[in-house]
């Protein structure tokens, strides 16, 4: 157990801290006394989806602190370095603004004052800073935020279940090399159970005389809304060890998510709690994805609707709407990877039963694919055999670049065991490059066909050039931009068959980007607004343009190497697909398989469009019910 012992910082300030081991511990619930901690510097290891915005928020909040984030990757510490035109993750609302604020400073700004007169308040200093220098940041940090990937391990044991911890524990040997005395190590990588405690036995063998303590503080943020979830979390989870050291040190860690975050947000677990609970949470999302969909192919076989049946469960406060859509199932590499790990915690426990209740998620998720390309291929004939397909979508969901783990590459392989003659792929926010490069990447969809050097999969920048000739649109990303917006000037058309296919397929498909867009950037604009512009009578322009003292950019050098590898994303972000262009292109019947519920099949049918959709009984398959 770990002796509590007070040392001095650099600064000459009182630090607490212990060796592995410990003081006798306090129950969870016990506060203890006060945070002797003085945190001055922090080290955000790894610049990805989590690390940066997590990172650039706490920055933004505190202004005293000196944040690094380091990361290996030197294109990804360039790009984070670079003019905002080239920022990683600029897809996310507000990140970019905040990286220029805190990263590069502000300058001053005028103030009105009561009696109309003006003050300046000085700019401010920048305190963040991206490098690939791992070394140097963990050396002077009092406080070591863990980032790194954990995907599913691909070999040795466990392959194909268990969470790869290979990033993690060489990012834990950094730390247990350069460390300085009394640093908290914050875990906030989605772990395996028991990582906490793996990590303080690594630390103490490699370095027995550290001390240091270990705290989970798992990320809770989506993808496409990081800012604002970082913003406004639901809780912020702090698991510590159950000795003081461990309390001191997770009493200095909510004190700086308290600069932003209401205090009974915070709560303190232990380590294994904080652990079970990231894993559950992301299991508990995926289950209810699956539940809706193994409801919804029960839809297409009844008549039953599954817009009408989501909003009858949604409305019954006791299940609540979220994560009730239903799709062709979940992606992204959060969710299949946390359920693994949750099926490979209960197997190895000797609960077999359990793991195989969980392992059931992931098993519909799967059976949704296939059975949404089953209902592609019934549909067109029974055979793809000289048919083109366009897929409206590659990304794992609306609001981000992102493409790990989509559902989109699966139909895709399904359609590929077909003799499909061509498949096109568009996609509003996805790198083109990155889409071709997934394509083409080992075990991507054209491994093992090295017989066909010619592919038939092409990546278009627009959905018109996507769709020509084609016999078939598979909807499989949510984006705004695929939604069908009623048009009144239009005649309606009488349905072929009285299942109410001319009705909008949801309320939901009425919300414009517009609306959404707009209403998640003025939450943060309002957050940022008062934290920028803490002076009551402060007459500025703060709530249309908070940071309008944002220092001008200099423009990209020459040689600039992210202008040369211009990344090529395909129409703007707000650009609605035409349908009704869209019509003019595709082959008769005008085949749409919506698999995300986004088009309004009535006025689809307007334009002319056949549409069979998640959830929804077929009108055209002559033994419908
Ligand atoms: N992406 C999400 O939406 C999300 C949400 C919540 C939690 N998480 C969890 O957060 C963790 C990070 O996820 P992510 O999506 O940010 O991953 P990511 O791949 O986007 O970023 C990880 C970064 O860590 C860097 N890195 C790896 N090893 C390193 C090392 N030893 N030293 C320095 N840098 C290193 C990589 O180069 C990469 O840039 C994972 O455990 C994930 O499960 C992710």
């Amino acid at each position: 157990m770990a002796q509590a012992k007070h040392i001095s910082d650099p600064q000459g300030k009182k630090m607490s801290c212990s060796k592995a081991g410990g003081s006798p511990p306090p129950s969870v619930e016990q506060d203890q006394s006060s945070n002797e901690m003085d945190i001055k510097n922090i080290c955000f290891v790894g610049a990805g989806h989590v690390g940066a915005p997590s990172a650039t928020v706490l920055a933004f909040f505190n202004p005293a602190l000196h944040i690094n984030v380091v990361d290996i990757s030197e294109a990804l510490v360039r790009r984070w370095n670079s003019n905002s035109r080239h920022l990683p993750l600029n897809d996310e609302q507000g990140l970019c603004d905040l990286v220029r604020v805190t990263r590069d400073g502000t300058l001053p700004t005028l103030l009105w004052t009561d009696d109309d007169g003006a003050m300046e308040r000085p700019g401010r200093k920048p305190n963040l800073v991206f490098s690939n220098d791992v070394k140097g940041g963990v050396r002077e940090a009092d406080m070591v935020f863990l980032c790194v990937e954990t995907p599913t391990r691909s070999e040795g044991e466990g392959a194909g279940m268990a969470a790869d911890t290979g990033s993690l524990e060489k990012a834990v040997k950094d730390v247990a090399r350069w460390a300085k005395e009394g640093v908290i190590v914050v875990l906030k990588s989605t772990v395996p159970v028991g990582m906490a405690r793996r990590v303080r036995e690594m630390i103490s063998m490699i370095r027995p005389t550290l001390s240091f303590e270990v705290l989970s503080n798992p990320e809770f943020l989506a993808e496409g809304e990081a800012v604002r979830n970082l913003l406004e979390p639901d809780r912020v989870l702090i698991g510590l060890s159950m000795t003081s050291t461990g309390h001191a040190a997770a009493l200095a860690l909510a004190d700086i998510y308290t600069t932003w975050i209401d205090q009974e947000k915070i709560q303190k677990i232990s380590n294994t709690s904080a652990e079970l609970a990231k894993l559950t949470a992301n299991a508990m999302l995926a289950q209810r994805i699956s539940s809706i969909n193994t409801i919804s192919a029960i839809c297409e076989r009844t008549g039953a609707e599954i817009a009408e049946v989501q909003t009858a469960l949604g409305s019954d406060n006791r299940i609540g709407a979220h994560f009730l859509q239903a799709g062709i199932g979940f992606g992204g590499s959060c969710f299949q990877k946390d359920v693994l790990n949750l099926v490979h915690l209960a197997t190895s426990l000797d609960l077999r039963d359990a793991g195989d209740y969980w392992l059931q998620v992931l098993q519909i998720n799967r059976f949704q694919t296939r059975n949404f390309v089953q209902r592609v291929i019934s549909r067109l004939d029974g055979s793809l055999a000289d048919k083109k397909v366009a897929i409206f979508g590659w990304t794992f969901k609306k609001g981000t670049s992102d493409a790990r783990e989509t559902r989109s590459f699966h139909v895709v392989k399904e359609l590929l065991k077909e003799p499909v003659k061509e498949i096109t792929i568009f996609d509003p926010g996805c790198d083109l490059a990155d889409i071709r490069a997934a394509i083409r990447s080992p075990g991507g969809l054209e491994s093992g066909k090295s017989e066909c050097p010619n592919s038939n999969v092409t990546v278009h920048d627009n959905p018109y050039s996507a769709c020509q000739e084609a016999d078939a649109v598979l909807i499989l990303t949510d984006w705004e931009q695929f939604r069908c917006l009623p048009d009144p000037e239009r005649p309606s058309v009488a349905n072929p068959k009285d299942h109410g296919v001319g009705a909008a397929s949801s309320p939901a498909s009425y919300i414009s980007l517009g609306h959404t867009a707009s209403s998640g950037v003025r939450s943060i604009i309002s957050k940022l607004s008062i934290r920028d512009s803490p002076e009551q009578n402060d007459r500025s322009n703060a709530f249309t343009n908070p940071l309008g003292h944002l220092k001008p950019e200099l423009p990209c050098p020459a040689d600039c190497r992210d202008c040369n590898n211009k990344t090529s994303l395909p129409m703007s972000a707000d650009v609605q697909v035409d349908w009704k262009r869209v019509s003019t292109k595709v082959k008769s019947p005008g085949w749409v398989f919506d698999g995300r519920n986004m088009v309004n099949v009535g006025e689809m049918q307007k334009l002319g469009f056949r549409v069979e959709a998640i959830g929804k009984a077929s009108v055209w398959e002559s033994d419908a019910y």
